[in-house]
């Protein structure tokens, strides 16, 4: 079995990288740092370094590997030190627009781009992409977080509209998209002081959860968007 993650220094990504390597100690696992290796890296993991909004670097990338059973895209932005989400409209700059879809929407298609002769072997293959409930239309009661919500929304997208182009080219390929729930990393760390303990969910805990989904989904469950909890949630 080959695996390749997508961030795999980030919180979430991370946690997965390490849940793979326990759960399938024969498998051939590769992971992407986009900058800085993590210090505490598994030396049993081939890293590799990508910018995975970048259409060059996902190229490249794809060339270094020959096939793949699973991708799992965990590349993802909320805030940085300059900027947080947005609580009106008024706060809305194209600059943190383009930076929230580059890195939450762009890797998806880059990734389907460059790897869908990876996946297409004549056994299940998975293709899935880390998303969020906030990305949903018809959940969204409460506004708020426009860059976030509307890239995440275009994630969605992608992952509905890659599907229905592989159902047909990789019929044997799972295109998913999975909401973590909110998951102790730094991405959620300014947002947690409303967050009850009971729904911070440590990145372990999370992985465990998506490889539940990863072990019940079947090539007909192409196309569906997960909650943490294997609850289908809806675009
Ligand atoms: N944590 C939550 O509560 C939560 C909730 C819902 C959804 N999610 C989603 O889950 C995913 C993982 O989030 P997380 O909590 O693990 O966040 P995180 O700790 O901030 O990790 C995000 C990772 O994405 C990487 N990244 C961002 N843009 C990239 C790019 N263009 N190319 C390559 N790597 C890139 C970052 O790399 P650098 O280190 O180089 O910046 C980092 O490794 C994200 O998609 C996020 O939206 C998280």
């Amino acid at each position: 079995m080959k695996i390749l993650i997508i961030g795999g220094n980030g919180g979430i990504g991370k946690a997965i990288t390490t849940y793979v390597r326990d759960t399938f100690p024969k498998a051939k696992i590769f992971a992407t740092y986009r900058s800085t290796l993590p210090e505490d890296k598994r030396v049993d993991i081939t890293w590799l370094k990508a910018n995975a909004s970048l259409d060059a670097d996902v190229k490249h990338l794809a060339k270094q590997i020959s096939d793949l059973d699973m991708l799992i895209n965990t590349a993802g932005f909320l805030h940085d030190a300059a900027n947080k989400p947005e609580k009106s409209i008024n706060e809305f700059t194209p600059e943190f627009f383009n930076q929230n879809l580059s890195s939450n929407t762009l890797p998806t298609l880059l990734l389907a781009k460059y790897f869908s002769n990876h996946l297409k072997a004549k056994h299940q293959t998975y293709f899935i992409s880390l998303s969020a409930r906030i990305g949903s239309i018809e959940d969204n009661q409460i506004g708020g977080w426009v860059s976030y919500r509307c890239s995440k929304a275009a994630l969605n997208m992608a992952v509905k509209t890659i599907s229905i182009e592989w159902q047909f080219k990789l019929p044997n390929c799972c295109v998913i998209a999975f909401h973590p729930g909110t998951t102790d990393t730094q991405l959620s760390r300014p947002f947690q002081k409303n967050v009850p303990p009971t729904k911070l969910f440590t990145s372990e805990y999370v992985s465990q959860q998506l490889f539940k989904i990863i072990s019940k989904v079947q090539p007909s469950d192409t196309g569906k968007f997960y909650s943490f909890t294997g609850e289908e949630l809806p675009w």
